[in-house]
């Protein structure tokens, strides 16, 4: 079970300043529970993992083994949270180089629709052409250009490739249940189809087909996914108290730092495949409660890379930042330090120290060094990288979302700004519908 630990905030906000959060975090907890706050009608992720069904888990299976039957890479198409909250998991589970390796356990995933990259498409393209592909064109709107362009790319080139038959066999759509471009294609080709539920968010969407499709195509334990969310999502309840409850801590003490001048909130990791869950975590986060010109500017970097980068600002720079470290208790593998005779190297005080070990000093020494440099810092330990574990700590940042969002005292679940670029783009690219708008904005050039 995920355990969070803010001793190390202490010197800079007081534990009583973060216990006096727990009026407000029961309000926000009842408003989620409720459906009373803003943004009421984006509630359907709160009981999510405890109203999965198995069956809804063998359906989706079912559907992952006919692309694992039939391709040998599956190209994920989407954008945002249409598609981070997959690759998160894909990410943080896999071997490091399984795409680089002969034998292969499970299809390829691959990732299009999330940029407007033409080297990048045309790459891709290009990599897939004597390649057996599938494709997973995730978009609840239906109508979100980049992953709407990508997968025009890929319908035809997979139909070229495979034939219509097998195109069919080999492309899913996960998509609104009846409006959007997404839904009337995949009606109108015969797709097999998953729905978004209306009442969950993209951001909040990883444990809907939008994330345990793909999951599962990977090969990962959707099972255990899932379950490991539904024992957060216990464990996060409103009836735990808040002391014991670490998403009511998480959420008051975030709200406390940020009242306190610090504005950006470093989120660490100290194994490379934690760095989606990071992206995922900057978008529910950033999207969620920025806004209103306020809210906590999400920020992330990979340790101890980064430390030889991003370290020197983080200990000397402005001091308007906490860190949030995401600690992995027990690592997969075992790889010892050999004993070197020449000791060239000097490394020879660490032999046979297992690598982690040396990691896990990194981790300590940089606490205690970025503590000592003005900056609190909070730490999440997860048991492990499993399925569990990482299915725990997604609805650990969910419903601290909510609750942290709520006591900023914005709305959570909407993202109006958002559709700014949007418009703009439709508006030089001159999309029907947007004369006026191209108008108005050439005139500004
Ligand atoms: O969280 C969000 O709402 C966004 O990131 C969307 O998920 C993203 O823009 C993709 O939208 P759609 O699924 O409609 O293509």
């Amino acid at each position: 079970m995920i355990s969070l630990n803010i001793e190390k905030t202490f010197g800079f906000i007081s534990k009583e300043k973060v216990f006096a959060y727990e009026a407000q975090v029961k309000a926000a907890q009842e408003a989620l529970e409720n459906g009373t706050g803003k943004g009421n009608d984006f509630l359907g992720w709160l009981h999510l993992p405890s109203s999965i069904t198995k069956e809804h888990l063998a359906d989706l299976k079912a559907t992952a083994q006919v692309l694992r039957d039939n391709c040998e890479v599956v190209v994920v198409a989407g954008i945002g949270g249409s598609y981070l909250g997959a690759r998160a998991v894909i990410e943080a589970l896999s071997n490091s180089f399984t795409w680089l390796q002969d034998k292969k356990t499970a299809p390829v995933i691959l990732y299009a629709g999330h940029n407007i990259g033409e080297d990048y498409l045309y790459e891709l393209i290009e990599y897939l052409k004597d390649k057996k592909f599938g494709v997973i064109n995730i978009s609840k709107s239906g109508a979100t250009t980049e992953t709407a362009l990508a997968f025009r790319l890929l319908k035809k080139q997979c139909e070229d490739q495979r034939g219509k038959d097998m195109a069919k066999k080999v492309i899913v759509a996960i998509t609104d249940a009846k409006k959007g471009a997404a839904r009337v294609t995949a009606d109108n080709e015969g797709y097999r189809s998953f729905i978004i539920p209306d009442n969950v968010g993209g951001r909040f969407s990883v444990l809907t087909p939008v994330g345990l499709l793909p999951i599962a195509v990977a090969g990962f334990d959707i099972e255990k996914l899932v379950a490991g969310a539904v024992a957060m999502e216990k464990a996060c309840g409103k009836d735990v108290p808040f002391a014991q409850n670490p998403a009511a801590i998480y959420a008051a003490t975030r709200n406390e730092l940020y009242k306190n001048g610090e504005k950006i909130e470093i989120l660490v990791n100290f194994n490379p495949k934690l760095h989606y869950v990071s992206e995922w975590w900057k978008q529910l986060y950033g999207e969620s409660e920025g806004k209103e010109n306020k809210g906590i500017f999400p920020a992330a970097v990979d340790f101890s890379t980064d430390l030889h980068s991003m370290g020197q600002w983080i200990q000397e720079g402005e001091r308007t930042i906490y860190e949030t470290v995401i600690s992995v208790e027990k690592v997969n593998h075992k790889l010892e330090v050999p004993s070197d005779a020449q000791n060239l190297d000097g490394l020879n005080f660490l032999a046979g120290k297992r690598v982690d070990e040396v990691n896990k000093m990194a981790e300590l020494g940089a606490q205690l060094a970025h503590v000592d440099g003005g900056v609190p810092n909070m730490r999440i330990v997860i048991p492990a990288l499993n399925e569990d574990s990482i299915g725990g700590l997604l609805y650990f940042f969910e419903i601290a979302c909510g609750i942290s969002g709520y006591i900023l005292g914005v709305n959570p679940f909407n993202q109006p700004g958002v559709e700014a670029y949007k418009k703009n783009m439709f508006a030089l690219l001159n999309k029907p519908g947007y004369e006026e708008e191209s108008k108005a904005i050439r005139a500004r050039l």
